[in-house]
């Protein structure tokens, strides 16, 4: 039976910040950002968006009547979480209107959760074929104004169905995977923006990526030469990039070229919306799978997923023949375009808005055109609304 990645959506709030403004406010040469980080735009999150409205918004694209009768879990990786004891899939299992009667739990290892969801939802849908399940990737990337790690920010959700004979994606069994307790990134708790040692985190996600890949080609036999597009995990495009030389260094040329222009397809949504942690990987794969015009069905697809602290895993899939119909008929390239440019002034406005659970505030939401908002918190509870 083949298991793996049914349907795929995404949200991102339509507010973005225009990465050369960012750099002349910075004193940079604007080229750092565009080439040297590789990144065009970068999502700004307003107040009223947080992960559980970005979950919300990103599965209402995907979900079908149908597909909500089939959910009986929902896993909700991020590393965002607005509460230590509650997890975020329970108001978003309410948001969307799902069953009573499902599992809804929080995953978290960095920007790796994701994958273990999926990898779990995989076993789940092994014993009981007749059942979906949703795995979100949702985040906000926060390192602060004026830091290093600032024009590396973004956020959004990606909403991935994982069911039996999946329309886009039916996923290898077998994978390598690798986790060492190391400090490259890390959020305390009482500590709004992360903690980064920017460097090393680059250094380690490139070792981490040796590693899988090392494992995975001793596992399975396969080689660089086996697959038609290899897609990371994308803190900033240029990243991948490195680590996509790293795995073409000695390739053929055939295979070598055809990965970096799939990988071209592969961020373009990356270099317009930032990082998004958990999702990251996974927007990457909804651009390479709106963007790409080479891929057909029967392509292999490697993924390599990565969350500091540290664990990564490199995996792959098949694309299934109808694999443009999980995306459910959206245009993520006019979406990213109708958004709004806010000035670097307004988005330092919004950065220094985030609404945390400790203060009593409502929102004014009616301005966020998204259909699920974050309208306020009161008495520690955040208030959450469909308008
Ligand atoms: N034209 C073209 N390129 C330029 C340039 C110019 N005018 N000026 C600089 N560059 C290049 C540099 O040569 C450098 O390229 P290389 O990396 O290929 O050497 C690149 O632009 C960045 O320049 P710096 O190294 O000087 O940048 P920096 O020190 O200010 O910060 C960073 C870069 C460390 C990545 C920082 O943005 C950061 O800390 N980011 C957050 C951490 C991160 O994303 N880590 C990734 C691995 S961890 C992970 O993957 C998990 C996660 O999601 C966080």
């Amino acid at each position: 039976m083949k298991i793996g990645i049914d349907k795929l959506g995404f949200f991102t709030p339509d507010l973005y910040v225009d990465m050369t403004e960012l750099a002349h406010a910075r004193n940079e040469d604007p080229n750092k950002y565009l080439i040297g980080i590789g990144q065009e735009k970068m999502a700004v999150i307003p107040p009223t968006q947080d992960v559980v409205t970005m979950a919300a918004n990103a599965a209402k694209t995907i979900l079908t009547d149908k597909d909500k009768e089939q959910i009986d879990l929902v896993i909700f990786a991020t590393e965002s979480g607005i509460d230590n004891s509650k997890a975020s899939a329970v108001y978003l299992a309410r948001l969307l209107g799902l069953n009573a009667d499902i599992r809804a739990i929080e995953l978290k290892q960095a920007c790796y959760g994701a994958t273990a969801g999926i990898q779990l939802a995989q076993e789940h849908v092994a014993l009981f074929p007749e059942h979906k399940v949703l795995v979100i990737g949702a985040d906000i990337a926060r390192y602060g104004l004026r830091t290093p790690g600032e024009p590396t920010q973004g956020g959004g959700a990606v909403a991935v169905l994982i069911g039996a004979d999946p329309k886009m994606l039916a996923l290898d069994r077998k994978s390598a995977y690798y986790t060492r307790d190391i400090m490259d990134f890390w959020r305390p708790l009482g500590k709004t923006e992360a903690m980064v040692d920017g460097k090393y985190s680059s250094n380690i996600y490139l070792e981490f990526l040796e590693h899988v890949w090392t494992s995975y080609t001793q596992k399975t036999g396969l080689k660089i030469k086996d697959f038609d597009a290899v897609l990371f995990h994308l803190p900033y495009t240029k990243m991948g990039l490195k680590g996509l030389r790293q795995l073409i260094a000695d390739a053929d040329p055939v295979s070598a070229v055809r990965l970096a222009q799939e990988f071209e397809h592969a961020r373009k949504f990356n270099r317009l919306v930032g990082n998004l942690y958990t999702g990251s990987l996974y927007l990457s794969l909804l651009s390479l799978l709106q963007n790409s015009e080479q891929l057909s069905a029967g392509a292999r697809i490697g993924l390599f997923s990565y969350g500091s602290g540290a664990e990564a895993e490199f995996y792959a899939g098949v694309l299934q023949a109808s694999f443009k119909e999980g995306l459910m008929g959206m245009d993520y390239e006019q979406v990213l375009q109708q958004r709004r440019k806010v000035s670097v002034a307004e988005y330092e406005e919004l950065f220094n808005k985030q609404l945390y659970n400790t203060e009593t505030k409502l929102l004014d939401y009616h301005a966020d055109a998204a259909s699920f908002v974050l309208a306020g918190v009161k008495g520690y509870q955040r208030q959450y609304l469909e308008h």
